[in-house]
């Protein structure tokens, strides 16, 4: 009866150990971004192209599909596939506080990286390339 008793016990212990974990990973809540602060000098700086011309945005968009929209998402809500298994929420850049930043903000932004967020001064070498990312992030704004 006793042997019974604890072994009740300990397959209810375990059940409810694997709920718990299986539960904490299913609801798992990610982290907001903490505040990126950028070097003045990055801040104010100017892009090298023209942000509002269609064939840069259209370029911009490109190399988003190709190399951010895994995570971000086409519309940079956040959303893309690998977008959810991050530590870190991507950031929705339809957003106020996004669109807020300045261009050379997103521009170091992008070019550093942080965390799971990779640097691209390296992996994208033009850096009108790295312009024209911001042009189409400043197309995301709703
Ligand atoms: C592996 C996933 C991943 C990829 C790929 C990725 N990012 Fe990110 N990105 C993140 C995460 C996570 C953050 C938030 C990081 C933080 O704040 O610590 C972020 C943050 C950013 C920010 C700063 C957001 C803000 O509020 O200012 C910019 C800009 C950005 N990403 C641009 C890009 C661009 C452009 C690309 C493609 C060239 C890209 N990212 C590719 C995961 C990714």
């Amino acid at each position: 009866m006793k042997t019974t008793q604890k072994a009740i016990t300990l397959l209810v212990t375990m059940i409810i150990a694997v709920v718990f974990v299986f539960g904490n990973t299913v609801n798992a809540q990610q982290a907001k971004a903490k505040p990126w602060p950028v070097p003045d000098k990055n801040k104010t700086m100017k892009a090298a192209v023209n942000l509002k011309d269609a064939s840069v945005i259209s370029s911009g968009k490109e190399a988003w599909a190709k190399n951010c929209k895994s995570c971000h998402g086409a519309k940079g809500l956040g959303d893309g596939p690998k977008g959810a298994s991050l530590k870190t929420f991507p950031g929705d850049f339809s957003g106020a506080a996004f669109q807020g930043s300045t261009d050379g903000e997103l521009f170091f932004r992008t070019n550093v990286g942080r965390d799971e967020m990779p640097g691209y001064e390296k992996k994208i070498p033009d850096a009108n390339e790295r312009w024209a990312l911001v042009a189409y992030m400043r197309t995301l704004k709703k």
